[in-house]
């Protein structure tokens, strides 16, 4: 079913990146105990990382409710709201490094596989708590202080933003094949 509303909206999306962030765990985890890379994998969850998590919810935060927050709601939230920021780029720049271990894995396996569980280990200990500080702060804060018109324009502007690009169902479906994959996560 539909979310009734915005927050709701990027809350759903949340319940997906955790889903492909834990699987990530257990996938680092492997690595470390196996040796072996499943590269395949991997990128499929870069893909994951950009297209859905980034190019669709980060885009979604910054572009649309992030302005509104930061316009609406009291000043000391401004800070939280930089944080969030930066954790949006620690998170690219992570997605980044997984990229350039994988590749260096080929030619070096043993670098490039401490390169990858570098990544992975920065992206799992980022994305659990950036994630539960929005759900728990940040969106909550903006529920109660933003007008009902306001969430209203919101959900239109999300619609609006996201009825160009349908590859986003596309990972969620990815993102509950992981969850079958790894067990309940
Ligand atoms: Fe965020
Ligand atoms: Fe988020």
């Amino acid at each position: 079913m539909a979310p009734a509303n915005p927050i709701e909206a990027l809350l759903n999306e949340h319940s997906y990146i955790i889903k492909v962030v834990k699987a990530l765990e257990v996938i680092g985890h492997d690595i470390e105990a196996q040796a072996t890379i499943d590269e395949a994998l991997l990128s499929r969850i870069i893909a994951f990382m950009r297209e859905f998590t980034d190019v669709y919810h980060h885009a979604r935060e910054e572009k649309l409710l992030f302005p509104i927050i930061v316009r609406d709601c009291p000043p000391e939230i401004d800070n939280l709201v930089s944080t969030l920021l930066d954790e949006h780029n620690r998170g690219r720049n992570l997605v980044k490094l997984l990229e350039k271990g994988i590749e260096r894995s080929k030619s070096d396996f043993a670098i490039g596989s401490e390169v990858i569980s570098a990544a992975i280990n920065g992206i799992t200990g980022l994305y659990p708590k950036h994630i539960s500080q929005e759900n728990d702060m940040l969106y909550p804060m903006a529920e109660k202080l933003l007008a009902a018109g306001e969430l209203d324009c919101l959900w239109e502007d999300f619609e609006a933003k996201g009825a160009y690009t349908g590859i986003h169902e596309k990972h969620k479906a990815f993102a509950l094949d992981l969850e079958k994959r790894f067990g309940k996560l």
